[in-house]
């Protein structure tokens, strides 16, 4: 097990009519900036619930965040900060608002350049570097990035996406009520399930470092989402089966299985170029380059599939190889039996746009990806290939 710190100061706030608990956790004195998409939380009802429990507090209101959220669209939400004197700001949604959150908690009074902020990847964004955030909470409606409880943020820009982590942007608190997901659609539900799915493999499916607790975590939540994946996406209304969704998202990236441990992210960084290039679901884009991956990558991650193909897919017959291609087999129609395609063809993308997917990795400095940094554009044109 390789050392590791873990800090995570969100307070989870789970379960029915635990909406009421926003007035004890937002300053009574603040000025609020709710913040949303695209109209799913007006429709539901939740946004007027939401501002009936903030009661007389100062209420402002910036809707139209977009899934992938857009640099362009969170720099009005900083000026709407800066003019009124938000000083909390409420996010009601799914990851794309959180995130978006995130960045206009960083952005509002940044001295900078804020498209700068955009450029530290995968390096922390220090109180050095931004000396006043705006903190936030969030009420999450679809059960998929972790973002409720993490400090990460992805944010769009031109043509790609980019990571933006601090650990000043962790939520103060985060209200996670599984009938709030009642409303989403099958495929966000199924997009939920494939995203929690990969965050977990992405901590997991490495090489060993006698990290049981960690492993055991993991497989916990893998064996979680087989066993409600169907029913998650086939039953709105289920509450049992919602909760242990929602709570497995939230644990697949809220740093606990990734302590000490190494990690690969690959899948993700090839996932956010099909999304930035085709618009493609952040989990479809998941689902597509996952099983590939693993074929291509098999030998790098072979100790770990042999476990994986033992503890999560109860796969005990045949030789090594057998049991890997069989574990391989079953992740593909796992992703497929919530109703999501697994190859680019079933997108219309053929060979041809493979090169320029393979420039833009290279054009966002992705070229050295996976837990030992050898995923090379070449590798990386391998495993798209793989998955026409
Ligand atoms: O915008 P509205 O109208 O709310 O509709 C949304 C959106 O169209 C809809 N929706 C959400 N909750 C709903 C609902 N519709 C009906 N009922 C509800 N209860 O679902 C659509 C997708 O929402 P979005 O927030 O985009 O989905 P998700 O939660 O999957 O977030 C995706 C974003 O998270 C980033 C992705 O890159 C992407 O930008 N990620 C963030 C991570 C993090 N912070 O750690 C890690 C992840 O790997 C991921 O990269
Ligand atoms: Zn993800």
């Amino acid at each position: 097990m390789f050392n590791f710190d873990f800090y995570n100061p969100t307070r989870i706030i789970f379960g029915k009519d635990r909406l009421k608990d926003i007035d004890k956790y937002v300053p009574h004195d603040a000025i609020v900036l709710i913040t949303y998409g695209g109209g799913s939380a007006k429709k539901s009802g939740l946004l007027d619930k939401v501002k009936t429990m903030l009661g007389k507090r100062k209420i402002y209101e910036f809707g139209g965040i977009e899934p992938n959220p857009r640099f362009e669209t969170l720099i009005k939400a900083a000026d709407i900060v800066r003019s009124k004197n938000i000083d909390f700001i409420l996010a009601v949604g799914g990851g794309s608002v959180i995130d978006g959150t995130k960045f206009i908690s960083l952005a509002s009074y940044y001295k900078g350049d804020a498209m700068d902020l955009l450029k530290f990847g995968f390096g922390r964004i220090t109180g050095e570097i931004v000396k006043k955030v705006v903190p936030f909470g969030s009420v999450l409606t679809l059960p998929a990035s972790g973002s409720e409880m993490n400090s990460g943020a992805v944010i769009s820009s031109e043509h790609g996406k980019f990571p933006v982590r601090s650990d000043l942007t962790f939520p103060v608190f985060s209200v996670l009520d599984p009938t709030l997901t009642y409303t989403l659609p099958e495929i966000q539900v199924a997009n939920g399930i494939i995203d929690a799915f990969v965050h977990t493999t992405e901590q997991y499916m490495t090489y060993p470092v006698d990290a049981r607790i960690q492993d055991r975590f993991a497989e916990g939540i893998l064996l979680t989402l087989i066993e409600i994946g169907k029913s998650a996406v086939t039953e709105s209304d289920n509450y049992d089966v919602r909760a242990n969704l929602v709570w497995s998202a939230t644990l697949a990236l809220n740093g606990l299985i990734g302590t000490g441990v190494p990690q690969d992210w690959t899948t993700h960084m090839i996932g956010h170029e099909l999304t930035a290039m085709f618009g493609i679901d952040h989990g479809q884009t998941l689902a597509i380059i996952y099983p590939s991956l693993l074929t291509v990558r098999r030998e790098q991650k072979r100790a770990k599939l042999l476990q994986y193909a033992e503890r999560v897919w109860n796969i005990n017959q045949g030789s090594e190889d057998e049991k890997i291609e069989s574990a391989i087999i079953k992740t593909r129609e796992f992703f497929e039996s919530l109703g999501v395609k697994t190859r680019l063809s079933g997108f219309g993308i053929k060979a041809d746009k493979i090169p320029d997917l393979v420039n833009q990795l290279e054009s966002h400095g992705l070229t050295a990806l996976s837990e030992t940094q050898d995923i090379t554009p070449e590798i990386s044109r391998k495993i798209l290939e793989n998955a026409i």
